[in-house]
């Protein structure tokens, strides 16, 4: 997110910059047979999940869940796939659910052949992408307001909510949709943390789950650092009151972001930008970008950040001020009494996640550190593997838009669920 923000900075700067002529813009931006990527840029970037799915001539569906506190939450299915297992019939489900300031078209945008939806879709499975509330597709109530600055009672909600109310009004939703009563959890990052929080607070949902496969599994903080979430981690405990007073909840989404980012990706990151290599710094954390697809980032621009609330961030700040895989810590003991029954919230316990789960991290992950991962594979219920990524140079980022994640990572995930498929 700070990122972004340099990013934004940076871009404003040199938006003096000559614009390309239309000549090499038109190269640039049409459609590319044969690409395993994008075939359009400019159309991939303003298209929404929605749209993407259908121009790359897959079945959609969209469906609108309200969850148990009255949010709209929307969530994407491919029904079936295109290249291959592309008639419909009942097939076994895979939910995928993103991560921090994230949304459905993180698992999209690297096109068929290469994204994880298409990927499952073709491999045989009823794909479902969720959408956590409050992002640029669920950024619905039914009767608070996400544009009110004065109560921000719409953005009162941390990953706790999105895991204990988003996920299982999904998992419900698509349980009576498919008939299907179980289905595979692919979580990428907070997307992790959600399904801890979901089972660890309501077990019986445990019975829901063939597999859990966690990428970059983020949720005890007790080794190494974490570049962003140390910034915050000093003012966790005034950001909230602070933000609150000058009218903000949301942070890096709202109306009309997702088109002003698009736009700045589109016009200072494209291919014939001479900003595009700092763009990709930017956004890399300085990471390899030897396995980066510098040309994709207008796409990855118009799709993330995708928008949170800020006791999101502030949440995982405490878990590791606080060194506790805990519940939110509201401002007042006193709301943390009327809450948990404690003046501090209790722990989640990881060790009622009985799920046969499957760890996945890269070496250089400093969202996600390795021995916080080999922490939560010896406590949780039922860890049947943990994985490195073959690649040492593999990052936080990789994991949605790296230019070799499908032969590093989805290809692995695809043979893990198939050979849990034959024996369940
Ligand atoms: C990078 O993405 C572009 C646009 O989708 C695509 O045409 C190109 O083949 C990709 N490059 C590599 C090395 O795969």
């Amino acid at each position: 997110m700070l990122k972004a923000l340099v990013l934004l900075a940076a871009l404003t700067v040199a938006a003096a910059e000559p614009s390309p002529n239309a000549e090499l813009v038109e190269k640039l931006f049409g459609a590319a047979s044969g690409s395993r990527y994008s075939n359009n840029i400019l159309q991939d970037a303003l298209l929404d999940a929605p749209g993407l799915i259908r121009k790359y001539g897959y079945p959609v569906q969209v469906h609108n869940v309200v969850t148990q506190d009255g949010y709209i939450t929307q969530a994407h299915r491919i029904p079936h796939g295109r290249d291959a297992n592309n008639t419909p019939g009942p097939r076994r489900v895979v939910l995928l659910v993103h991560g921090l300031m994230c949304s459905s078209a993180d698992f999209l945008v690297l096109g068929p052949g290469n994204a994880l939806a298409y990927v499952l879709a073709d491999a045989g499975y009823d794909v479902w992408l969720a959408n956590a509330r409050g992002n640029y597709y669920s950024r619905r109530h039914l009767f608070l307001n996400p544009n009110d600055r004065e109560g921000l009672d719409f953005w009162k909600f941390s990953w706790d909510e999105i895991g204990n109310r988003d996920l299982s009004a999904l998992v419900n939703h698509i349980v009576r949709t498919t008939g299907e009563q179980k289905m595979h959890y692919i979580g990428y990052s907070q997307g992790t943390t959600a399904f801890l929080v979901l089972n660890s607070l309501q077990p019986r949902f445990n019975e829901r789950f063939y597999s859990f496969q966690a990428l970059a599994p983020a949720a005890f903080n007790e080794n190494g650092q974490n570049s962003i979430r140390d910034i915050f981690v000093h003012f966790e405990f005034i950001l909230e009151a602070v933000a609150n007073s000058l009218g903000f909840g949301e942070i890096m989404g709202g109306e009309g972001w997702r088109e002003t980012i698009a736009n700045l990706g589109l016009t200072f990151c494209n291919d014939l930008s001479p900003l595009q290599p700092l763009c990709a710094n930017i956004i890399m954390g300085g990471g390899d970008l030897e396995n980066f697809n510098k040309t994709m980032l207008p796409v990855f621009l118009g799709h993330n950040p995708a928008g949170a609330a800020i006791r999101q961030i502030i949440h995982y700040s405490q878990v590791q001020r606080f060194k506790r895989f805990a519940r939110y810590n509201h401002l007042s003991p006193a709301d943390n009494l009327f809450r948990y029954g404690s003046l501090t919230p209790p722990e989640y316990d990881v060790s009622k996640i009985t799920v046969p789960t499957y760890l996945h991290y890269g070496k250089n992950d400093a969202q996600a550190n390795y021995e916080d991962v080999l922490l939560l594979g010896e406590r949780l219920g039922n860890t049947v593997g943990i994985y490195e990524i073959e690649r040492e140079s593999f990052n936080h980022f990789d994991f949605i838009w790296g230019g070799d994640v499908k032969t590093q990572l989805y290809d692995k995930l695809v043979d893990i669920m198939k050979t849990v498929d034959s024996t369940q």
